[in-house]
């Protein structure tokens, strides 16, 4: 399966880096579904898989593999656009894929010492060489080593490229942003024993990354896409992104008082941290504004000038940034805004609200454009002019987006629910935690977001299909 998509019409060593990403960002898109294909099932039967395949861990490889695989898409769709932008060849494309197989190897060694270790005591030595027991960036402490060495080679690639070539405003952003992003994983890896100091210092890395340095990267991507999709003005595009960059730092760098509410920090939080939040959700509309406006209006210069109006040059990577602009607004702006103030996440906070954001987030904001991307490189790998959606990536993009969209809405009311009778009528208690999951609208929810799930994993079989075969399909048509 993972050499299925042909590379050789890719004369650029770095784009052929860059499928290799891909092909492993989209095995580990598929573990992360199974795993948390698991964990619902174990909401509903709590026995099932016990001792042999507990929730802790069914949970723990879902997100962990959430991030890595969209971080390998994002390392995947940097070394596809870092030729284009810069019209210059990766400096050392060799070092680069050396790069991938340490990492390839180390991830898959941390996945398998996670499903083999599940228990036990948590020492000094686990922390090294088992799981930091850090959610979401879990890897011990020598594959973090290992992490921050393969991301030196990778961001020196980058660098020494854009030195290179020519600097684009789009290359210029990305450059920078990729320094901070990559540079905030550090945080994860300061060593305190004091939980409060711990929280503080993960956030760093999970709120600044989704919230302030991936939306930057996106927003880099989506300018990248609007041009080689639509054809749109890059001076209309950079403009746009220059603005985002400046909107999403100015509110997502102090909106990290929205996570510091209730973990011991001091009280001055509220204010900051409603106030900067709230404003979170405005760069995410200027995103929105900006995709749907600039297809709108290419398409406007096409009929003006009597041409026909399809233009767009790949049909499925095109309709997943569209699902971007309304995702990342729906997920992040929306439904973060819901439970940002602390007057609402005092009774939310923790709840199954919250997963319901994690998942439409996630999902809206970064899934749909690396999945884009992913099209666009195999738009490229097959060397086709003009790539269209077929029956397969409608019946993905549809059945992932149901379902996902599905879970949401199931996991929302479950919030709903336990806000009401667990926080406001029982007052949070021990006992009204467990009264709550056992009431039928939360046990309902649980059993429409597994049935949710498994539609978004069908969507998934699709997708998978679909970017292995729409290539040569293309070719032939
Ligand atoms: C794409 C961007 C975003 C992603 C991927 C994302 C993802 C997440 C995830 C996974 C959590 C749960 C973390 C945990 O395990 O404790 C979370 C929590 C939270 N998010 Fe977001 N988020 C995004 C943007 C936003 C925005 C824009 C806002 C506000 C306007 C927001 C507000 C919150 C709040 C208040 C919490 C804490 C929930 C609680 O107290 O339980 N998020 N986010
Ligand atoms: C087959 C589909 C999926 C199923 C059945 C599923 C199920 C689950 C379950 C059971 C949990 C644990 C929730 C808890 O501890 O209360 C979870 C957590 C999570 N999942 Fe999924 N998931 C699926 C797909 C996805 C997708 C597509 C994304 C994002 C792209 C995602 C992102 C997350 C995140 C961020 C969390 C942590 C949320 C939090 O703690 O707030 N999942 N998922
Ligand atoms: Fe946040």
């Amino acid at each position: 399966m993972l050499t299925s998509i042909k590379t050789h019409s890719l004369t650029s060593e770095g784009q052929k880096l860059g499928m290799m990403y891909f092909r492993v960002a989209i095995i580990l898109f598929g573990a992360q579904l199974l795993m948390g294909l698991i964990a619902a099932i174990q909401f509903l039967a709590p026995g099932f898989l016990f001792e042999l395949f507990d929730f802790s861990v069914a949970r723990m490889v879902h997100i962990n593999a959430l991030v890595v695989w969209m971080l390998y898409a994002m390392i995947g769709a940097t070394y596809m656009m870092l030729t284009e932008e810069t019209g210059h060849e990766g400096v050392a494309i060799g070092l680069g894929k050396l790069g991938f197989w340490v990492l390839t190897a180390a991830v898959t060694v941390v996945v398998l010492v996670y499903i083999l270790v599940q228990v036990g005591p948590g020492t000094e030595s686990t922390l090294w060489l088992i799981n930091e027991g850090r959610e979401y960036i879990e890897a011990p402490r020598w594959a973090d080593i290992g992490i921050v060495v393969v991301v030196l080679i990778f961001y020196y690639n980058v660098f020494m490229t854009y030195m290179a070539g020519e600097k684009t405003g789009i290359m210029t952003v990305m450059v920078a942003n990729l320094l901070a992003l990559a540079g905030l994983y550090l945080a994860g890896m300061i060593y305190t024993d004091n939980i409060s100091m711990d929280q503080f210092w993960w956030w760093w890395v999970i709120h600044l990354w989704v919230e302030a340095t991936w939306e930057v990267f996106v927003g880099t991507l989506a300018a990248f896409a609007l041009i080689r999709l639509i054809g749109a003005k890059r001076e209309v595009v950079e403009m746009w992104l220059w603005i985002e960059v400046l909107m999403l730092f100015g509110s997502g760098i102090l909106g990290m008082g929205h996570h510091y509410f209730w973990i011991g920090t001091p009280e001055y939080w509220w204010e900051i941290g409603a106030l900067f939040s709230a404003l979170e959700p405005v760069p995410l509309i200027a995103m929105f504004v900006h995709v749907l406006y600039d297809w709108g209006k290419e398409q406007g210069v096409h009929e003006a000038k009597g041409e026909p109006k399809g233009v767009i040059t790949n049909g499925p990577a095109m309709s997943w940034l569209v699902l971007n602009a309304f995702g990342n607004f729906l997920g992040a702006g929306i439904w973060g805004f819901f439970h940002t103030l602390p007057q609402v996440n005092i009774y939310t906070h923790g709840t199954q609200f919250t997963a319901a954001h994690g998942h439409l987030s996630f999902f809206g904001a970064y899934a749909t454009i690396l999945i884009g991307m992913m099209y666009y490189g195999v738009q490229k790998a097959y060397g086709v002019e003009r790539m269209k959606s077929t029956f397969k990536s409608k019946m993905g993009m549809v059945l992932v987006t149901f379902g996902v969209m599905g879970m949401t809405i199931a996991l929302t009311i479950a919030g709903y629910e336990q806000v009401l009778v667990e926080r406001g009528e029982m007052g949070a208690t021990w006992n009204a935690f467990f009264t709550a999951q056992n009431l039928p609208w939360y046990i309902q929810a649980q059993l429409w977001r597994a049935i949710m799930g498994v539609v978004t994993f069908i969507g998934f079989i699709y997708l998978v299909w679909d970017l292995l075969t729409i290539g040569k399909a293309s070719q032939e048509a």
